[in-house]
Formats: structure tokens, C-alpha cells, sequence
């Protein structure tokens, strides 16, 4: 049974205090990063404002000028368009990118015609799922629905009954099916989706191996030709990963061998592993980050955050499964 709203709010509040209490301890300073694969800070001057924006990419604070991640956030979240007239300038959150990296890439590889069929893991009630209803025939939004350390916030069981709740912008409901489903065991056949995609989850499924498999999962249910696009984290001060409690952040040298996970995927393009000094310039403490969501009011950028002496922002893939006649 769902729990009230009282108890999920003292809930949320709860993990973020526990969340700031663990921030405050002193944490070791963590090793260099011993990979051989590492982000580079762009020189101010190389940022080519007129360049086709990559797909695989780190998020940076002047992807914002493009404008069809612009057309493709104020597409996913009209509700704040609504509020502010220039919308998204100015209120740069790095999960309105990762949504507008996947709609614009999905619309860029032609992945997609209309009587394809998506599928997102670890979706929760994220925007693009209701988004991808108006474009394809049916979108399966799959995540482990009421269990786990996110069932009071984005795994909120309710979803599964009830979709249209979590619903901010105008979606054909009759083609979203929304199902209880670990992303590590799909329950769908080999080579079914044209599009299987996955924000912000893979870190939380149990460290590098886990996200390894959960790529092979959406890799073997896509058919040959589609796309798997993935949005995780990535350390981007050079330091060793990180392994808490339900989150990794991967060093780009383990975003490179994730990429290179599945011998029947290949990458887009190579992963641009640039970060503009931009970008760098405002680094938000996680618990500080959780704490505002949880509030419902963001101090923006929001791009780049801190726990335990690792930075880190979204990094995008792109991969298209092999064989097939695209
Ligand atoms: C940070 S939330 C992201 C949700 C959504 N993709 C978004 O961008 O708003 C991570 C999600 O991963 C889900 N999750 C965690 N472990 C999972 C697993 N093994 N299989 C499927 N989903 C999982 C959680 O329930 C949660 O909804």
C-alpha cells in the first residue's frame, strides 16, 4: 500500500538529514583515478557555439544555447515554460539535458518512426516517457515501483495504477504501459524495441557490474539497428570512483568500458569528454542538492555536485545495436 503524504515527506526528509550528516563527516580524500581515460577543462576559447552538438557528451552549462535541447526541455516541461516566459534560460538543471540529449537524439538517428516501441528503465514518472507517447505507438516505462531507496520519490508505486497523476504535460495515455520490472531481468523478448533507454538509474543498481548487465539487458530487447541511450554519472575532478550505498559514480575511464560493454553495441560517436570552466564553476554539494529538490526550489546551475570529494555531472550515451538495415 502507498504511503501517506505525510510519512513520504518525513521520509524524504529523513534521507536528505542522513544524507547532510553523512556529507559533514570527514571523508577520506579520495585516490587520483588510476584509468587512463580523463575529462579535460576546455580552454574558453575552444567552445564552438555553432558546432553540431554532440549525442555522447558530458553535461555543460553552454549546451543551453542549442536550440533544439531549448525547443526539446520547454517540449518535456511546459509546465515551467509556462512560469517563466525564457525558460529554460537560466534555470540550467542537468536532468531537463539529459532529456532533452535523448529526444534530440532520437530525433537526429531517425530511431524512431510511429509505430515504434520504446522502453525506459528505471523510468519512474520522468517527462520523456509521456513525451515519447506523441511520438511512437507504445512506451513501456518500467522501474521496481514501490520498493527500493526511491519508492517515496520517483518509484513511487502509484505510478503503476495510476499514471495520469504523474502526468505534466499532454500525453496519448493509451499508448503508455507502465509495468513493475527490475532492469536487470527485462521481461521482454530479444530484438523487441526500437528505442530502450535509461536516466539517472544504472548508477543505482549496484556498481559497475550491475550497470554492465542492465546495458546488456536493453542491448539484447533492442532489435538490430535501434538504440540504447544512457544517462549516468561521471567523476570529472580525476579522482577513483565512488561505491556508496545504492550509488556509483563512474570514472570515464568505467563510462568507456561501459560503453564498450556489449560486443553488439557500438557507440554513435566517440564520447566527447569535455568540460567547459563554465560548467566547473559552480560545484553543488549533493545533500544541498537533494535537500532543494525536496523542497521544490533549485539555486541554478544545477549541473555539477559534490559527495565525498568526487565532482560529478551526467555524462550521455548513444549506442546502436549492430546488424539491421540502418
Ligand atoms: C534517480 S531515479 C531516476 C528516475 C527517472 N529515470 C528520472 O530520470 O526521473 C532512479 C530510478 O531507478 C529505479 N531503480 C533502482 N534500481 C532499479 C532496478 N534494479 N531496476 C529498475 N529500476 C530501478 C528507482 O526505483 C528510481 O525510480
Amino acid at each position: 500500500m502507498p504511503l501517506p503524504g505525510w510519512a513520504r515527506s518525513l521520509a524524504g526528509e529523513t534521507a536528505a538529514l542522513r544524507l547532510r550528516l553523512a556529507a559533514r563527516r570527514p571523508s577520506p580524500t579520495p585516490a587520483p583515478d588510476p584509468g587512463n581515460v580523463a575529462v579535460t577543462v576546455r580552454h574558453p576559447a575552444a567552445v564552438d557555439l555553432d558546432r553540431r552538438m554532440p549525442l555522447c557528451k558530458l553535461c555543460e552549462l553552454e549546451d543551453w544555447r542549442d536550440p533544439r535541447r531549448v525547443a526539446a526541455i520547454r517540449r518535456c516541461l511546459p509546465y515551467l515554460s509556462a512560469v517563466a516566459a525564457d525558460f529554460p534560460r537560466g534555470m540550467e538543471h542537468r536532468k531537463h539535458w539529459e532529456f532533452a540529449q535523448l529526444l534530440a537524439g532520437i530525433e537526429e538517428l531517425a530511431a524512431l518512426r510511429e509505430d515504434g516501441l520504446v522502453l525506459s528503465v528505471g523510468a519512474g514518472h520522468e517527462e520523456p516517457v509521456y513525451e515519447l507517447t506523441n511520438r511512437a505507438r507504445w512506451v513501456f516505462a518500467t522501474d521496481v515501483y514501490g520498493g527500493g531507496r526511491f519508492r517515496s520519490l520517483e518509484g513511487d508505486g502509484r505510478m503503476l495504477v495510476d499514471p495520469d497523476r504523474f502526468a505534466r504535460l499532454p500525453y496519448r495515455r493509451d499508448r503508455l504501459v507502465v509495468q513493475w520490472m527490475d532492469g536487470l531481468d527485462l521481461h521482454h523478448e530479444d530484438g523487441t524495441f526500437d528505442v530502450a533507454f535509461s536516466l539517472s538509474s544504472i548508477e543505482h543498481f549496484g556498481g559497475l557490474h550491475a550497470a554492465r548487465e542492465a546495458l546488456r539487458e536493453m542491448a539484447r530487447v533492442v532489435r538490430p539497428g535501434g538504440s540504447v541511450a544512457v544517462a549516468t554519472e561521471c567523476v570529472v575532478n580525476g579522482v577513483a570512483g565512488h561505491r556508496g550505498r545504492g550509488l556509483a559514480l563512474f570514472t570515464p575511464g568505467e563510462i568507456t568500458e561501459l560503453a564498450r560493454a556489449c560486443p553488439n553495441l557500438e557507440l554513435v560517436e566517440p564520447i566527447d569528454f569535455g568540460i567547459s570552466p563554465a560548467t566547473m564553476g559552480k560545484v553543488k554539494p549533493l545533500s544541498e542538492a537533494l535537500l532543494e529538490a525536496r523542497r521544490g526550489v533549485t539555486d541554478y546551475p544545477a549541473i555539477v555536485f559534490e559527495h565525498r570529494g568526487r565532482q560529478f555531472t551526467s555524462v550521455f550515451l548513444f549506442l546502436r545495436k549492430r546488424g539491421g538495415d540502418r
